[in-house]
């Protein structure tokens, strides 16, 4: 299966590191899952955190963002309408999603080529917001986000996450951070030579796809009552990930207890 992680078997996905697990009988196999949610809006870390917790950990980093991407890329490269959305789902049809796993790094598969270096694109980032307001691409891609779930210990970032495609994730944060500094981290992360992408520009895009997230009327962004709220806003990224740690240690400790 391509989302196998690098060379390692399902088997050995399945499993966190040894001193993680609390030792489960064979067997077992669901206990020794876990499940991690990460929600927020854009530049809030979610991807930059989950990638150090998954690091951390040896899990898999399920960076969802990137299904949207790709489904966006491709209308754009059909040349079909965004507000199209007949067109849209007709096309969703022949359209493939697959992830895989490089040297523990995420990789995306749009109708079998690798298209992870394409999707970072400023204009795919808001051509994204629009294909994730139509239910037909969500139900498509969060039924892939399950499969994988399913079978793996992860970490998943995105807007629905807690809500709505893992609703029973034990651990489930929401990371939100000020629009200034949100805008300020994307702008850190560009190439200065692009004029295009000035600072208010950033925030403008940054601002419209925040209400586009959170006023879709299928699974909209939003803080899942049980997730743990953690403003960024000021802190390191060490500092956040350090947070997040803890609050997954003390998860595995009871878990362990059990
Ligand atoms: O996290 P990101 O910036 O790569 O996400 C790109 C777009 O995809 C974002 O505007 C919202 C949408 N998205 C979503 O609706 N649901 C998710 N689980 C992940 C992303």
């Amino acid at each position: 299966m391509l989302y196998n992680k690098g060379i390692g078997t399902l088997e050995e996905t399945v499993l966190l590191k040894p001193d993680l697990t609390g030792d489960k009988p064979p067997g077992e196999k669901r206990e020794k899952i876990l499940t991690i949610a990460i929600d927020g809006p854009a530049g809030a870390g979610k991807s930059t955190i989950s990638m150090i917790i998954s690091k951390a950990l040896n899990i898999i980093y399920l960076d969802t963002g990137a299904m949207y991407r790709a489904v966006a890329l491709k209308m754009i490269s059909k040349g079909i309408d965004l507000d199209d959305r007949a067109g849209v789902i007709s096309a969703l049809e022949f359209t493939d999603i697959q992830i895989k796993y490089d040297d523990d790094v995420q990789r995306l598969l749009l109708d079998g080529e690798d298209v992870t270096s394409w999707l970072r694109a400023p204009k795919i980032s808001e051509a994204a917001s629009k294909v994730a307001e139509i239910p037909e691409v969500r139900i498509k891609l969060v039924d892939i986000q399950r499969q994988i779930a399913s079978e793996n210990s992860l970490i998943m970032d995105g807007r629905d996450i807690g809500t709505y495609v893992l609703p029973d994730a034990p651990l489930k944060f929401f990371l939100t951070a000020s629009l200034e500094e949100r805008a300020e981290r994307r702008w850190k992360e560009t190439d200065t030579k692009d004029i295009d992408q000035d600072y208010d520009s950033i925030k403008r895009s940054i601002m419209e796809r925040d209400y586009n997230d959170e006023n879709r009327s299928f699974s909209p962004l939003k803080k899942s009552e049980d997730a743990t709220l953690i403003d960024t806003t000021g802190k390191s990224i060490e500092e956040v990930s350090s947070i997040i740690l803890e609050y997954i240690h003390r998860y595995l400790e009871r878990r362990r207890g059990d």
